[in-house]
């Protein structure tokens, strides 16, 4: 008769390590939206604030929707579709300059005051960075260029790589391959909380930039830091095993 074999002791979690990148979502984290809402005259468009709230939120809508559906279409066309059924909800009918114009504004917009001064503390402490987003390379070459942030991050990584949108896990996977890393060894940073939570759910150590002081999404995934800027993002960094 064989002895009964001994319990396995249970691994020791493994210990956390420094993080070997940063990266980052980019609209609304890195860049204001709300820069985009001067482009367009207020004779045609006298709220716009609502047109911009509206906007982003079928913006995003259609990127779940298409995800699901398997009906991919790139983040240029989704954001165009959303522009027009925003100001087609509103009863706006601008001039196609003027749709032009804020369509453009699109790849012209501000970085937070607080970006590139975080960036060069980043890049002081040796740590790598990367962009995460739903954009399209070229649109997103295009905002960095135009933001003078060309030279600004190790790799800009799109979504349309993988012909998926954020929260698949695919997306989240061209991370970890790009630095060859287990998710917990990168941090991972949006101020959107659905991208925020899944990704942490995903495995990232995540700083929700929680720009819009909105509480949590009732969602899997636990942010490991909560700020309402980027400001303390290389000291929280600095403080990582
Ligand atoms: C992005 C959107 C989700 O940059 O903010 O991916």
């Amino acid at each position: 008769m064989t002895a009964p074999r001994a319990p396995r002791a249970p691994r020791a979690p493994r210990a956390p390590r420094a993080p070997r990148a940063i990266v980052f979502d980019a609209y609304g984290t890195l860049f204001d939206l709300a820069s985009a809402l001067p482009a367009a005259p207020t004779s045609e468009i006298p709220n716009p604030a609502a047109l911009a709230r509206l906007w982003r939120e079928k913006q995003l809508q259609y990127t779940w929707l298409r995800s699901l559906a398997g009906q991919y279409v790139d983040f240029d066309q989704v954001t165009e579709h959303a522009l027009d059924h925003a100001l087609a909800a509103l009863r706006l009918n601008p001039e196609a300059q003027s749709r032009a114009r804020l369509l453009a504004a699109m790849c012209a917009l501000t970085p937070y005051p607080e970006v590139s001064v975080v960036l060069l503390k980043l890049r002081a402490a040796r740590m790598a960075t990367a962009i995460l987003s739903n954009g399209t390379p070229a649109t997103l070459a295009r905002l960095l260029g135009n933001a003078g942030l060309g030279q600004a991050f190790d790799h800009v990584l799109s979504a349309d790589s993988v012909r998926a949108f954020k929260t698949d896990p695919s997306v989240y996977t061209l991370a970890t391959a790009t630095f060859a890393v287990p998710p917990g060894d990168l941090v991972f940073v949006s101020s959107n909380a659905w991208d925020a939570q899944a990704a942490a759910a995903f495995g990232f150590r995540v700083f929700w930039c929680n720009r819009a002081v909105m509480p949590a999404e009732n969602l899997p995934g636990l942010p490991a830091h909560e700020a309402p800027t980027l400001e303390s993002l290389p000291g929280w960094v600095a403080g990582l095993a």
